[in-house]
């Protein structure tokens, strides 16, 4: 978690600073902090609380300087408070550094650090790095950052300065992200492009053990070993705008407004009507194999997770591929068989999941091959796959995923159909999907057009404490994601089920408090939906079915109906889950909660 940012140039460094903390905030936001350098003096001052705490409180300050370090934090070491803050110093004060990542082994470096007669000031696992980078420095920033990368344990992504070298900031990363920017009014590094893409789109991406010495006018890359490395540049494909609220009041809606737009960015290009087959170029490198997949395993976490499930029906449907959807954290836990030409598929937006990651690097110890399906370009999940396919969604902003959601379902269901289409699938089934997915974002515009509808449905129950979600087969995920996503934004307490099981336990729990959201398109799992709606009317339990549009009898048994567009059942949870979302952040809206940055959560969960 966490986001650090840098930069050294002609410009003032403050603002940057900020203006990146600011975009990074997605990736924690209890407290920050911000370094500013000016020959050999450094002005450094922290803060709890969000962004605008630590802007208000540098505003009347002098903070001249063209270079400088800054970070927003998610408390692992050590509670959010001012000391805990970063940038951490050393003993002397001369280095500051700010970090990204968890040192494993701090508590030993701490020890003996004490014992050589280092007094710390924080909680935090970051500052033993500021003291053994102070400790080692003989001139030489680099040399000293490098020594330091070898004692410790853990991932790390960190920005440092020093008092006697002016003009230099030294980068360096392990198993955390970092992104070096590159433009003619200086450079920047930072956790996440988002932090410098107002300023530059040529970006080099710093991989696990290297270092890069910063300079207005120059850079250089280079291992632990102090070997230079020539990396290519990279051009970001997004734009500033593409993370400002644009007139919506939070990210949330705005990301939810944009899925007719990011469903079809999945498509774009990759849609091959007269064939019946989807295009997709990023599997290219491993397709012969692939062709022969008999097994598949999907990993991912939280919103990810509930898109794999999807997947898995999807895929049982469109293929004869056996498929298991792990949750990335328990994955390494199972002792799972890969039988030969066995593929994981990680799913990730921000393509660092720690959780997510450990659960590739273990599959790929037994053997097996390695897909990712990911948004942020040049994101470790991304290099460390063998293959894959971006969403090309933009930045998702919002804590809560919602539009890479609907991406990541939308290119399963095309990589389903593609090793479908070289089984069984025949030519009629593959360009009825085509047409079925090409009408998908008109039909998302459609469910938005009820958005005054689902928001006062939200008014009568969004001060009910405990919702229950409910769906089958390909909506049973989309009824877990619905309540995750009511959980969230709003702290209301919800549980996502399987139709079915409700008989089995949370049954009891029904009330005419407890609001039910019934998913039930019409497909071959409606009637059964229907009985299961039943039962909980006959405890008076309020329902909202979420149902396909022109059903005229759900009215009968559901107190309130959202309306769907038709399409086929493997393709309504991309549908189904708009309404939910729309829900879950209306009724966050109304209960005042701060729904881009829910309490307790980060965006980029870099922690195991
Ligand atoms: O970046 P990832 O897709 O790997 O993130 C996985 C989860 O942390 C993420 O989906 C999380 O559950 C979101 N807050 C859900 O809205």
């Amino acid at each position: 978690m966490c986001g650090i940012v840098s930069y050294v140039g002609e410009k003032q460094a403050r603002p940057i600073l900020v203006g990146g903390l600011k975009q990074l905030e997605y990736r924690g936001y209890d407290s920050a902090g911000i370094a500013v350098q000016n020959g050999p003096k450094i002005s450094c001052q922290r803060s709890v609380g969000k962004i605008i705490e630590l802007e208000k409180k540098i505003s009347s300050l002098d903070m001249d300087g063209t270079m400088g370090i800054a970070h927003t934090r998610w408390a692992t070491h050590g509670e959010a408070s001012e000391h805990n803050a970063h940038p951490h110093t050393d003993q002397e004060q001369r280095v500051f550094i700010v970090h990204n990542g968890i040192i494993e082994n701090y508590a030993f470096l701490k020890k003996k650090l004490q014992k050589e007669g280092c007094r710390f000031y924080s909680e935090t696992d970051t500052e033993v790095l500021a003291h053994l980078v102070g400790i080692q420095f003989d001139g030489d920033l680099a040399e000293a950052v490098r020594k330091t990368m070898s004692q410790v344990e853990g991932t790390f992504g960190i920005a440092v300065i020093h008092r006697d070298v002016p003009g230099e900031i030294v980068v360096a990363r392990r198993g955390s992200p970092l992104v070096i920017g590159l433009s003619d009014e200086g450079h920047f590094a930072a956790s996440d492009v988002s932090a410098m893409v107002r300023y530059t789109n040529q970006v080099i991406h710093l991989q696990d053990n290297e270092l890069a010495t910063l300079r207005k006018d120059d850079f250089l890359i280079s291992t632990a070993r102090a070997e230079p490395i020539q990396r290519s540049i990279e051009t970001v494909e997004w734009h500033a705008e593409d993370a400002e609220l644009n007139g919506f009041p939070h990210f949330m809606l705005k990301e939810i407004y944009e899925q007719p737009e990011t469903v079809m960015n999945a498509m774009r290009g990759r849609l091959e009507l007269g064939e019946g087959v989807p295009k997709l170029g990023g599997i290219t490198p491993v397709w012969e194999e692939l062709k022969k997949c008999r097994h598949l395993v999907i990993v991912a976490c939280g919103t990810s997770y509930y898109a794999g499930s999807v997947g898995r029906y999807v895929f049982e449907k469109l293929t004869d591929i056996d498929v298991e959807v792990e949750v990335a954290s328990e994955f390494r836990y199972r002792k799972l068989n890969f039988p030969p030409n066995t593929f994981i598929i990680a799913l990730s937006q921000s393509g660092e999941t720690a959780d997510t990651l450990a659960a590739i690097r273990e599959a790929k110890r037994k053997g097996a091959r390695l897909l990712g399906i990911v948004n942020v370009v040049g994101s470790s999940i991304s290099r460390e796959t063998e293959a894959g396919i971006y969403n090309h969604a933009g930045p998702e902003i919002g804590v809560a995923s919602t539009k890479i959601f609907t991406s990541q379902l939308t290119i399963l269901i095309l990589l389903a159909l593609l090793l479908g289409r070289h089984q069984n699938l025949s030519l009629t089934e593959g360009a009825e999907t085509i047409r079925a997915l090409q009408k998908l974002p008109e039909q998302i515009r459609k469910i938005l057009s009820q958005a005054n509808h689902i928001e006062a449905i939200a008014e009568k129950y969004h001060t009910c404490r405990n919702w229950l979600f409910l769906g089958r087969k390909f909506n049973y995920p989309i009824a877990m994601e619905g309540a995750l996503k009511l959980k969230e934004v709003s702290y209301i307490h919800a549980e996502g089920y399987a139709a079915g099981e409700m008989k089995h336990g949370p049954i009891a729990l029904i009330t005419p408090e407890m609001p039910t959201v019934a998913i039930l398109p019409k497909d071959d799992m409606y009637e059964k939906m229907i009985s299961n709606i039943q039962e909980i009317k006959s405890r008076r339990g309020p329902v909202i079915a979420i149902t396909t549009e022109g059903n005229k009898e759900i009215g009968e048994v559901a107190d309130e109906v959202i309306e769907i567009p038709p399409t086929l059942d493997f393709l309504n949870p991309i549908l189904a889950v708009v309404p939910c979302q729309l829900l879950a952040y209306y009724c966050a809206n109304l209960l005042n909660r701060d729904i881009d940055k829910p309490r307790n959560l980060a965006k980029s969960v870099t922690v195991e």
